[in-house]
């Protein structure tokens, strides 16, 4: 009654987690295979992401970036290293923030080096956030309608479509922004091949390869990165969703000679980085590195599973799946909500799957059983 609406609210209300479980005012029970849009990576109320989140309450929950962070340090330590290369991170509050700020380093960079290079190829069906920078270089007429004029300087391509790419490139383009799994878009994969030759070209042109992790990073692919499984040696990333485990934390991680083009007052945050959210972050990168080949595996077990359903094209990777139907399927999602599974519908017709990262094989199969009944 008294918030704006921005949402359609599904029909239930819960109050409480615990593990893959969510559970609502009744007391009934539901199976979790969203993780709030690939956010919850330990599940709910784990107790040493608890622990921490509770001891660093009691601490010391803020100060401010005008003073030293042990924690940012620590955590972007953790984030550097799963990185190809050296770099270094800047600390935000979510996947928009993160995307705004590659942006502005993709920009900053380029003036630094006196070349007047501001533009960014991005992807249709890509989802980058709904700040006007991010929401500019989200290629979706659903997404930017009504809030024209939009930021200046993206160019739009198909993804999988390298033609379009070179079609797109301009004497001004910086780099180029994407996906390498589109989520909002409909669990959308890049193909390998198509991912190498943008990445060639970026060389090629000196362009800056930037890529959005918001959704695929800290572990849902099976990888740390997503972009680990292709082999690409991107400039930026940009990570948020899931290394809070629920708390907000994004982050921008670029190699470190363009991470040099922000300098002291360039880019900052008020809340970005705090300790309590550095905490958080760090217990779940920890927790997700020991993950990886769990992930990997009940990922595959899962797909196995979809695969079998024979109800339509099973897509992505790891636990970031999708199973794309001939119908639409928000119905589908309101029939698996009453038989206890929450599940979500993206691009009208992709039944989307993204489950907490400490799922288990008996869940999937739980899973299974609810949608074999709801489809
Ligand atoms: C790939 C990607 N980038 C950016 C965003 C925006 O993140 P946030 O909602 O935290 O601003 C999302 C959110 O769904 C996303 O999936």
């Amino acid at each position: 009654m008294f918030l704006m609406e921005t949402y359609k609210r599904l029909p239930v209300k819960f109050v409480r987690g615990e593990g893959v479980y969510l559970y609502d005012e009744k007391g009934k029970r539901y199976l979790d295979f969203l993780s709030g849009i690939a956010v919850n990576s330990l599940g709910y109320g784990d107790p040493e992401l608890t622990e921490a989140i509770c001891r660093q309450a009691k601490e010391l929950l803020h100060v401010s970036n005008l003073f030293e962070n042990p924690w940012q340090e620590e955590l972007a330590r953790e984030l550097v290293k799963h990185f190809w290369t050296e770099g270094r991170v800047f600390f935000c509050n979510s996947g928009a923030e993160a995307n705004e700020g590659a942006i502005k380093l993709a920009r900053r960079y380029f003036y630094e080096r006196g070349e007047k290079r501001y533009r960014l190829i991005t992807f249709y069906k890509g989802f980058h956030g709904r700040t006007y920078g991010s929401m500019s270089a989200t290629a979706q007429e659903k997404i930017q309608k009504g809030f024209e004029p939009l930021l200046e300087g993206f160019d739009y391509a198909e993804l999988n479509n390298f033609d379009s790419v070179l079609k797109a490139l301009k004497k001004e383009t910086a780099g180029i922004m994407l996906e390498v799994i589109q989520g909002e878009g409909g669990i959308n994969e890049a193909e390998a091949e198509f991912l190498q030759k943008v990445q060639d070209l970026c060389r090629k042109e000196g362009l800056l390869l930037i890529i959005d992790e918001v959704q695929t990073g800290i572990g849902r692919t099976g990888k740390f990165y997503a972009y680990r499984h292709f082999g690409l040696e991107p400039d930026i990333i940009t990570l948020a969703k899931g290394l809070g485990g629920g708390v907000p934390v994004g982050a921008i991680v670029a190699r470190k000679e363009v991470s040099e083009a922000f300098k002291e007052g360039s880019h900052g945050s008020t809340f970005g980085g705090n300790a309590l959210a550095c905490r958080a972050g760090l217990v779940v990168v920890k927790r997700v590195e020991g993950l990886l080949p769990h992930i990997e595996r009940v990922g595959e077990y899962f797909r196995q599973k979809l695969e079998e359903l024979k109800a339509g094209k099973v897509k992505g990777r790891g636990l970031m799946l999708g199973l794309e139907l001939e119908r639409d399927c928000s119905q589908i999602v309101l029939r698996a909500l009453e038989e206890g599974l929450v599940i979500n519908c993206t691009a009208q017709r992709v039944l989307r799957f993204l489950p907490p990262l400490v799922v288990e094989e008996k869940h999937v199969e739980e899973a299974i059983d609810i949608l074999r009944r709801v489809l």
